[in-house]
């Protein structure tokens, strides 16, 4: 009974990884061209680098070639600017992600970098051609982890007209994008982050909760709502354990629905990712 409520974000995104698969390899077959996915680390980040081992593994079983490109943590602006600009040209390469958040010394250049990204490369739909196009509801290149958020919500058959659904996340990544896919959608939205003055008020309020602030057990029981749905976006990993936002056994008596951590909403972002990839290489190819 429980159990029936787990949306099972791992089995859908193997699911969806394996029908993809199969169209790269036509597409391969049809082109001579294998579409190619650029990671941009700056500095040493070990939960960084551990994402990027993941995205690589997936590249690697959906059939895209991936590179990685490693920077020290005190490359300079321009040196990492040259670095777009030379995978912007690299006609080889059909899709750029620059790996974030960056290091103190070039975080706030961030949206210089992201700008500098050539917009039909931009897998992470953060460059502002991608990021106004989704303001038009247009989603073609928008963020992943919001994207693949939506395809649960679809696939669970989770109607979000009408809906009360409170973000916990105004961050450019997760909150902002999902303020204009559930608005397409019809739903009426409350967004909250840590100036929030009444965060209680909003999370009873919600049939549907979308939380990703990386602090675990930040959710509880007795906050909620009966028969609300969790989306639980936040990851902390402790002694190598991975943990979401919520309280999960302890809420899940209480919820309609529920993603776990791990399992949830992180195997669905990296699909959408391979998804960004293959759209934009399509693009690029021109078929
Ligand atoms: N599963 C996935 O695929 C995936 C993808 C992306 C991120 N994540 C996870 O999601 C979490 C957030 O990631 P992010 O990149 O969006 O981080 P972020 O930029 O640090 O954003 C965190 C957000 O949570 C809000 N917040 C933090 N503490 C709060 C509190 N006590 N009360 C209310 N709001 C609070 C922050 O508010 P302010 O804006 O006011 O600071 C901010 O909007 C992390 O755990 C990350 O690992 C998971």
């Amino acid at each position: 009974m429980q159990k029936e409520k787990i949306i099972d974000g791992k089995k859908l995104a193997e699911e969806l990884n394996q029908k993809l698969k199969k169209q790269i390899e036509i597409t391969i077959k049809k082109t001579g061209i294998k579409p190619k996915l650029a990671t941009i680390l700056v500095g040493d980040s070990p939960a960084s680098k551990v994402y990027l081992n993941i995205k690589k593994k997936i590249c690697d079983k959906v059939n895209i070639e991936s590179v990685s490109i490693e920077l020290d943590k005190n490359v300079n602006k321009n040196q990492l600017l040259n670095e777009i600009n030379r995978l912007n040209t690299d006609t080889s390469v059909h899709g750029i992600l620059l790996q974030l958040p960056l290091p103190q010394n070039l975080i706030e250049d961030t949206n210089q970098f992201l700008a500098t990204i050539d917009p039909n490369k931009d897998v992470d739909g953060l460059h502002p051609m991608n990021t106004g196009n989704l303001f038009n509801y247009n989603e073609y290149l928008s963020p992943c982890t919001p994207k693949g958020i939506i395809k649960l919500l679809e696939y669970y058959n989770i109607d979000l007209s009408g809906k009360d659904v409170t973000i916990i996340n105004r961050s450019r990544l997760v909150g902002k994008p999902l303020i204009f896919m559930l608005l397409k959608r019809n739903a009426t939205i409350s967004v909250c982050h840590t100036k929030t003055k009444d965060i209680n008020k909003y999370i009873k309020n919600a049939d549907i909760l979308i939380v990703a602030v990386g602090k675990p057990k930040f959710i509880k029981v007795d906050q909620i709502k009966e028969g609300v749905v969790i989306i639980d976006v936040g990851i902390t990993r402790i002694d190598g354990n991975l943990y979401g936002d919520a309280d999960f056994e302890n809420v899940l008596p209480k919820v309609s629905r529920i993603t776990p951590v791990p399992g949830g909403v992180g195997p669905m972002t990296t699909h959408m990712l391979m998804q960004n990839t293959y759209n934009t290489f399509k693009n690029l190819i021109k078929i």
